[in-house]
């Protein structure tokens, strides 16, 4: 996750039994080498990088990934054909996230490893179908034979289990983490998250990048651009450069953009990224001994 998951957050998760993933997008080709070569220095456990494959310096993050022997890659907001191939030369396994099937089967058809699908619900960059996890995920486990994991709306271990009863077999979780201790996030967006209620989020600019914010000045602005028909130029302009990073990073609440997903509503505590792990992998087995599921 752009400005929320560098080294300490990918290495904490990982030392706690799950994937830690960096988040390249907002991270200069340098930057991703230190947090590369800090998260190694910090656990010995398998991680991952992501690469927002519609962020500049594409080419630059993939050389540093296969410079520092980096195992595991996620892409995402892009056409996964350019690149696939050239990681798996690498020997990378290379996972790739998508908001419908037919994007799911051209991932399967660029030699992904396996699929993110990620639903409505999501935090960040989404998909302009709005196609909700609890759809998404039975057809995208139809339509491709690689294996799916589940994206948004997921927080807990209920929700873990309901994702892999509907064809998952693994989930990719974001917003929760953002309230960790270890995310690089600002303390006060953080807090705003644990202020979310319900509907206090929405998919905005789907006319160019679509994106789920919390709701505040900067995303009413947008809004009301929007709703007198603001051509992308305009829409652009008003996003300007550097909002996301004024956001989450700097926590400026008022005039920065704000990415996060509708289960903020659920999110209560700010706590260590190993508990937020715990949390969920027991909640998923107790409530899958409770239904009797095995
Ligand atoms: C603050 C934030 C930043 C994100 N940045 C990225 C990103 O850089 N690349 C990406 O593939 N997904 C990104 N996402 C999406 C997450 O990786 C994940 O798929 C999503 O958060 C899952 O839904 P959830 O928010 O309901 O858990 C981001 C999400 C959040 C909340």
């Amino acid at each position: 996750m752009v400005w929320a998951s560098g080294w300490r957050l990918a290495s904490a998760v990982s030392n706690a039994g799950a994937l830690g993933l960096i988040g390249s997008g907002s991270m200069y080709p340098n930057v991703l080498r230190e947090h590369i070569r800090k998260c190694k220095a910090a656990s010995a456990k398998p991680f991952g990088v992501n690469i927002p494959l519609l962020y500049p310096n594409i080419e630059k993050h993939i050389g540093v990934i296969i410079e520092e022997e980096v195992k595991i890659v996620f892409t995402s907001a892009g056409n996964p054909k350019k690149y696939t191939s050239l990681l798996k030369e690498q020997g990378i396994t290379v996972v790739h996230v998508v908001s419908s099937s037919l994007f799911a089967k051209k991932a399967e058809d660029a030699g992904c490893d396996a699929i993110v699908a990620e639903g409505f619900e999501a935090g960040g960059h989404n998909g302009r179908e709005e196609t909700t996890t609890l759809v998404l995920i039975p057809a995208v486990a139809d339509a491709v034979s690689i294996p799916v994991i589940a994206a948004g709306g997921i927080a807990t271990g209920k929700q873990m289990l309901a994702a892999m009863v509907l064809g998952a077999e693994a989930v990719q979780v974001g917003s929760r983490f953002v309230c960790s201790d270890e995310a690089s996030a600002h303390i006060a967006f953080k807090q705003a998250v644990l202020q979310a209620a319900e509907g206090d989020t929405l998919l905005s600019m789907k006319k160019t990048v679509p994106v789920r914010l919390l709701k505040n000045p900067f995303f009413e602005a947008v809004k009301s651009a929007e709703l007198h028909g603001a051509p992308a130029e305009e829409l652009n302009a008003l996003l300007g450069k550097g909002r996301a990073k004024k956001g989450m990073f700097e926590g400026d609440l008022e005039q920065g953009e704000l990415e996060i997903g509708q289960v903020s509503a659920l999110i209560k505590e700010i706590k260590p990224a190993a508990d937020i792990v715990q949390e969920i992998w027991e909640g998923f087995l107790n409530t899958r001994r409770k239904i009797n599921l095995h």
